[in-house]
């Protein structure tokens, strides 16, 4: 019996909601499979912890999850309670960061059933590596409150090590997918960063001779995931350029709760965290509506991630046979529930 200790952090909003979905599911599967358990341990870790602790976590919380294969995260993000900078950068990014997953993997396919809002898709299903621990997102910089001339800067940091790394991280990707690797730039219009990608990027497909390339801007790149999304197979991209091209690729598939990802820990040392692309999601909480096909598509990359790549294929199996039967929430058209839609595929499981 092959078993993974996971810790599993609901945060807030509906990841209340798709996290104990998306368990159910993985339980379920694990029962029909055998040889396979996951043994969870639930952190109430949130905006709410945050008002009666002042923290969003306690301080010994990294050790912890440090024990775990594998961290299981819904969303954070509560900004009733809790401004975002301080509750996101209190836990979401400060796991990604101290536990070095420098890589975000954000896949983006049609999915059977589920429509895309373009008009004609050509099947497409693309990848986008995003880099997941600098770049736009930091700390340096400052803020002059000087009335009317007030000023604030933020800093943006890439270095070579790390733009190298989500590079090569996209280039065996692709030597694994269709051989193609597409480089989110935009050294038209940004002065130190994104030439510096663009030569960090000529060196790295230099090692790399068989996989064709192309660099193209963000702005462009944007609305080619638009008319022309068929044509991408990976792409790279910057912290922020990747978080929104994730929200367009998502879109484009029908919905961003259908949306999956993967914050990886490249060297081993620490847990990589499972978590998917969208938020907390405050609009339609308590409802019972949200979509957990994101959550439980991010269970699969868990799958995937100890190796266990049939069975999580199995799972986005079913997951289409019920989006192909209809059974699926508002968000992509239908009139089920979160647990009916649960419910549903954790019965086909059982038939397996
Ligand atoms: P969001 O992703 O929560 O919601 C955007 C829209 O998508 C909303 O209309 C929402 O109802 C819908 N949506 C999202 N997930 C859905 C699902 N599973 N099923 C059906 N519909 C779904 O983005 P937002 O509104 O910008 O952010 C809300 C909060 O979440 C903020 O506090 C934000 O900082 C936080 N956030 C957290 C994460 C994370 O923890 N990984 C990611 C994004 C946003
Ligand atoms: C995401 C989110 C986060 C990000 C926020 C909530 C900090 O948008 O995971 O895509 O920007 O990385
Ligand atoms: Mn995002």
């Amino acid at each position: 019996m092959k078993k993974f200790e996971i810790a599993v952090i609901p945060g807030d909003g509906i990841g209340r909601e798709v996290v104990p979905a998306a368990l159910k599911v993985l339980d379920t599967l694990c029962e029909v499979h055998g040889g396979l358990r996951f043994e969870t341990t639930q952190f109430d870790w949130s905006c709410e912890y945050y008002l009666e602790h002042g923290e969003m976590m306690p301080e010994e919380g990294l050790q912890t999850l440090a024990n775990f294969n594998a961290i299981f995260l819904g969303a954070v993000g509560n900004p009733k309670l809790v401004p975002d900078h301080i509750s996101l950068w209190g836990l979401l990014v400060k796991i990604r960061r101290e536990f070095e997953q420098v890589i975000n993997i954000r896949p983006a396919k049609l999915i059977k059933g589920v429509k895309s809002p373009l008009a004609n898709p050509k099947d497409f299903d693309l990848i986008v590596v995003r880099e997941n621990s600098e770049g736009e997102y930091s700390e340096i910089g400052g803020r002059i409150h000087r009335g009317e001339d007030e000023i604030t800067v933020q800093n943006a940091i890439f270095t070579r090590k790390g733009t190298e790394r989500a590079m090569r991280y996209a280039f065996e990707l692709a030597k694994k997918r269709r051989g193609r690797v597409t480089s989110a730039t935009k050294s038209n219009g940004i002065f130190h960063s994104m030439p510096f990608w663009d030569e960090v990027f000529n060196d790295v497909k230099k090692d790399y001779p068989t996989i064709e390339t192309e660099s193209i801007h963000i702005d462009a790149l944007a609305a080619f995931f638009v008319n022309r999304p068929h044509m991408f197979d990976v792409i790279v991209a910057s912290n922020l350029f990747g978080d929104i091209l994730t929200d367009l690729g998502a879109a484009i598939m029908g919905s961003i709760g259908i949306a999956p990802a993967a914050n990886i820990n490249i060297n081993g040392k620490y847990p990589s965290m499972f978590e998917p692309v969208h938020g907390s999601a405050p609009d339609i909480v308590g409802k019972g509506i949200a979509n957990p096909i994101g959550q439980i598509w991010t269970a699969k990359m868990m799958l995937d991630h100890f190796g266990e790549n049939e069975l999580g294929t199995k799972l986005l199996d079913i997951v289409e046979q019920v989006t192909e039967a209809g059974i699926v929430t508002p968000d992509i058209g239908g009139t089920a529930t979160t647990n009916e839609v649960t419910e549903e595929i954790c019965k086909r499981i059982k038939q397996l």
